[in-house]
């Protein structure tokens, strides 16, 4: 069979992104010695373009979401152009369309697929919608795709904070959510009141390199109904007590031991409900994805609970976690492979700002 190729478009908040990803099924399996097959190569990721609106969000210290679409307007064409310049195909060798279809910033959202379905009618090609969140899930699988099932999947980023737990692929089962803010949305909004800069989460990862993790306590939030939800709020009030009380600026000694405590607070709030979701569902694997999977502190914490309790694990590399096409490309795949039916070529799909309950 011949490599098929699909153009994959994200714009969910403030990225704008284009990915070209090819099928390699059937065509290229490396081989192992002694002609075992254990290496199933059959994603290629041909480009992968993002270009990010931090500058003009940054001013804001958040996402503003009228300035978001504004800017995806202008920037979907040329990041279209340079993801298939990079890849080295024209747009009429795609033979699908994927996009982003939800959830996120509406208006953001509807320019990707707006665009991406304008694409597919043009072309005669199928266009696929692609939920964002399951698409983070996804971008883990790319370097492990024998992950085996059931696996539990934390997805933490700006905009969300869900457990899910997979008892096969393709398969997500909500077990957890947060209650209020999201992990990387407590960060941002820390850094944001320090007035240390957006996005608030690699700022803080660097200046809290050398703290003292130990320095300022935080109480973890406890859920009295014992389930697996999230809750940040708690954290993000005791951290703005602590940097009062202590008269915390973003010029002080103790900043670097500030941030660290929270951020190591933050952690062992994640942690700790992958722990106990574990002991509760008792998964064969882990998986960790979104924005925050960047973070080198979760890294390390989610290896070390993986590592002791013996279970395999997917974490995307740092490049893969953030907002990107080529995980809505992958996504798109694992779709169309697992299609019973040939894909139509007309669908109806709307954008949907929120998860679908
Ligand atoms: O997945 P993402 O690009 O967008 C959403 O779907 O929300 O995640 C963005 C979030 C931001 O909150 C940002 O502060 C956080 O990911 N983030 C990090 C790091 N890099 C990005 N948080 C902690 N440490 C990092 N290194
Ligand atoms: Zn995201």
């Amino acid at each position: 069979m011949n490599p098929r190729h699909l153009l994959a478009i994200e714009s969910s908040c403030d990225e704008t992104s284009a990915a070209v990803v090819r099928d390699d099924r059937g065509t290229d399996y490396r081989e192992c010695a002694g002609s075992q097959r254990v290496v199933r190569d059959d994603l290629s990721i041909l480009s992968n373009i993002v270009l990010s609106q931090d500058e003009i969000h940054a001013p804001y210290g958040g996402v503003v979401p009228e300035l978001a679409s504004r800017q995806h307007l202008k920037a979907v064409t040329p990041v279209v152009r340079e993801s298939l310049a990079t890849a080295g195909l024209p747009l009429a060798a795609m033979d699908f369309f994927a996009v982003t279809q939800g959830p996120g910033l509406i208006g953001s959202l509807l320019v990707g697929l707006s665009f991406a379905k304008g694409l597919a009618y043009y072309y005669r090609k199928p266009v696929l919608g692609i939920d964002h969140v399951q698409a983070h899930i996804e971008s883990a699988f790319i370097d492990r795709p024998d992950l085996v099932f059931p696996a539990l999947a934390l997805v933490v980023s700006g905009g969300h904070t869900s457990l899910f737990l997979m008892k096969k692929k393709l398969r997500y089962q909500v077990i957890g959510r947060t209650r209020d803010d999201a992990a990387g949305e407590a960060l941002d909004k820390i850094a944001k009141f320090l007035e240390l800069g957006y996005p608030g989460g690699p700022i803080i990862q660097k200046l809290a390199e050398n703290g003292d993790p130990g320095r300022f306590p935080f109480g973890l939030p406890r859920m009295s109904d014992r389930s697996l939800d999230f809750s940040f709020s708690g954290l993000k009030t005791a951290a703005i007590r602590i940097v009062r009380e202590n008269g915390i600026g973003k010029d002080s000694a103790s900043l670097p031991d500030f941030l660290a405590s929270f951020e190591s607070a933050v952690v062992r709030a994640l942690l700790g409900n992958i722990i106990r979701a574990t002991e509760i569902h008792s998964p064969k694997s882990l998986v960790l994805g979104g924005g925050v999977a960047r973070n080198k502190r979760l890294r390390a914490a989610f290896e070390k609970a993986a590592a002791e309790r013996g279970l395999p694990f997917a974490l995307p590399t740092p490049k893969l976690c953030t907002d990107n096409a080529a995980m809505i490309g992958a996504l798109a795949w694992a779709k169309i492979k697992a299609a019973k039916k040939k894909i139509p070529l007309s669908q109806d799909l709307d954008a949907y700002p929120r998860s679908p309950r």
